[in-house]
């Protein structure tokens, strides 16, 4: 007895000296709202996508979240971390149309503690507003009177009126900065704009539209858009991966596929003015120079657009400021559906760079099972957790080198009922704490909970 027991302890030692596969464990599952607004289109959901940056975001003291409820109308939540209660302000806006794109962004601006959100826009206007100062700091009571008029413009400056994806970001000189698409899909600009002392202005595209694609077929396509997996600052630095979306179909082996090829990476030290190639080569100029298609040594991991290659999927940055990406796609065949081959086929990797420059690929044993995307973020010893559709956490140790994937979390198993791709709260995971927006499914246009399940990292 005290033999076996002497060895248990001994393996479980081994396995922590060793790096076992972290562990995830539920620290709570909170209802959101019992009646989010649902509805599928482009395989997703408008309160929960993988490029929403942020659905659910952690400043200071206090953790927000948005989403549309059932009647159209756009909530704003809050909480007092850790553990406080939720508070809800409903504000006067209605979502214009069912599009799962249209989804709702926060940001904070640092200098003056106002609370920014952009929402409603599938390549059309977008909606903005922004709060009273302090708000994200001062705790004052969670009413919709403490947000400005909800304008069409960011704040003060004019983008245009065909707009989609708004992602803000903080950098690390305390700015906000706001990410989005202007254009179209196969024909858009990925658009920087910045907000300093109290105004925007706009700092340019850093990849456009033109240059000629050819694939293996030796069909070419003149027009794309760059799909980013993210803007993710670490240091001084702006770390993008993304892959392309070309315009013409003919460049995929089938016309139900996806035109998405190939995952680049850049990055900028100067808060997204210039731009760098993995080999440190200067390859573009936000505004008078982006980058495009045929900008020499971005590609990062080559692949033809014959492999339903998901676009907008997940990076983060691990302690010594190597960029960590997770793609999506088909290995095998040619994707004839890819709304209903990704869900059969599709499987994750795990792409990365190493300090040598080497980027390498690692397939993850489990299966996509969906069309949706997944979510990585890294704890701070750099161990890897992948939030697969579904709410499936897999782990990776650093020790192992990020080969002893394991599924610690099965959201199926566990019955969470969720749709399939999720969106979390990267500010909130320094603390140690994942929070993982998703939404139960339903059928049709019957609305269903929207739920935040917050995971204690490696606990
Ligand atoms: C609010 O938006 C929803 C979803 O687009 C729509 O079905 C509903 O008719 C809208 N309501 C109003 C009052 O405009
Ligand atoms: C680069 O570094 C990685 C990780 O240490 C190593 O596996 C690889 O062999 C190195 N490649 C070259 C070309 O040195
Ligand atoms: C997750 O749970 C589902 C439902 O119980 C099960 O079918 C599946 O095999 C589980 N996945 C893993 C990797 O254990």
């Amino acid at each position: 007895m005290r033999l076996i027991k002497l060895v248990v302890a001994a393996v479980g030692l081994l396995a922590s000296v060793c790096g076992a596969a972290p562990s995830v464990s539920v620290a709570a599952n909170t209802q959101l709202d019992p009646k989010g607004i649902f509805f599928v289109l482009y395989d997703g959901l408008v309160n929960v996508d993988s490029f929403q940056l942020s659905g659910v975001l952690t400043y200071q003291n206090f953790q927000y979240a948005a989403w549309y409820t059932s009647t159209g109308m756009l909530i704003l939540g809050r909480k007092t971390l850790p553990s406080g209660a939720w508070s809800t302000l409903q504000l006067p806006h209605n979502l214009s149309t069912m599009d799962s794109h249209n989804v709702a962004s926060l940001g904070v601006s640092p200098a003056d503690g106002k609370i920014h959100v952009a929402f409603d826009c599938h390549s059309t206007q977008m909606f903005y507003t922004s709060s009273e100062a302090n708000l994200a700091t001062s705790g004052n009571s969670w009413v919709a009177s403490r947000f400005g008029a909800i304008t069409t413009t960011l704040g003060n400056l004019n983008i245009g009126t065909v707009i989609t994806y708004p992602q803000f970001v903080i950098t690390p000189t305390n700015l906000l900065q706001f990410v989005f698409r202007s254009g179209v899909s196969g024909n858009g600009a990925t658009q920087l704009a910045e907000y300093s002392g109290g105004t925007w202005s706009n700092v340019g595209s850093w990849a456009s539209a033109t240059g000629t694609y050819t694939a293996p077929s030796g069909a070419t396509s003149t027009l794309r858009n760059l799909y980013i997996h993210g803007f993710t600052y670490h240091g001084n630095r702006a770390y993008v991966t993304g892959t392309w979306r070309e315009q013409n179909g003919a460049v995929s082996c089938s016309s139900a596929g996806l035109t998405n090829h190939d995952t680049v990476y850049f990055y900028s030290d100067d808060l997204g003015r210039t731009w760098f190639n993995s080999a440190g080569t200067k390859i573009g100029t936000s505004g008078s120079a982006p980058i495009n298609v045929n900008t020499a040594g971005i590609i990062v991991d080559s692949l033809d657009a014959d492999h339903g290659l998901m676009n907008q999927e997940s990076q983060t940055v691990d302690s010594t400021g190597l960029i960590h990406a997770i793609i999506s796609y088909v290995p095998a065949q040619c994707v004839t559906n890819y709304e209903t081959d990704r869900p059969s086929f599709a499987r994750p990797f795990h792409v990365y760079r190493s300090a040598n420059g080497t980027f390498t690929k690692v397939e993850i044993p489990f299966a996509i099972q969906s069309v949706g995307r997944s979510q990585i973020v890294m704890d701070a010893q750099d161990n890897i957790y992948v939030v697969l559709p579904f709410v499936r956490v897999v782990t990776a140790s650093k020790a192992s080198g990020w080969t002893d994937w394991t599924m610690v979390y099965n959201g199926t198993a566990t019955g969470l009922n969720a749709f399939g791709e999720v969106t979390l709260d990267r500010a909130r995971i320094p603390s140690g704490v994942m929070s993982v927006l998703y939404q139960q499914t339903s059928s049709g246009t019957t609305p269903s909970p929207v739920q935040l399940i917050d995971f204690t990292l490696n606990g």
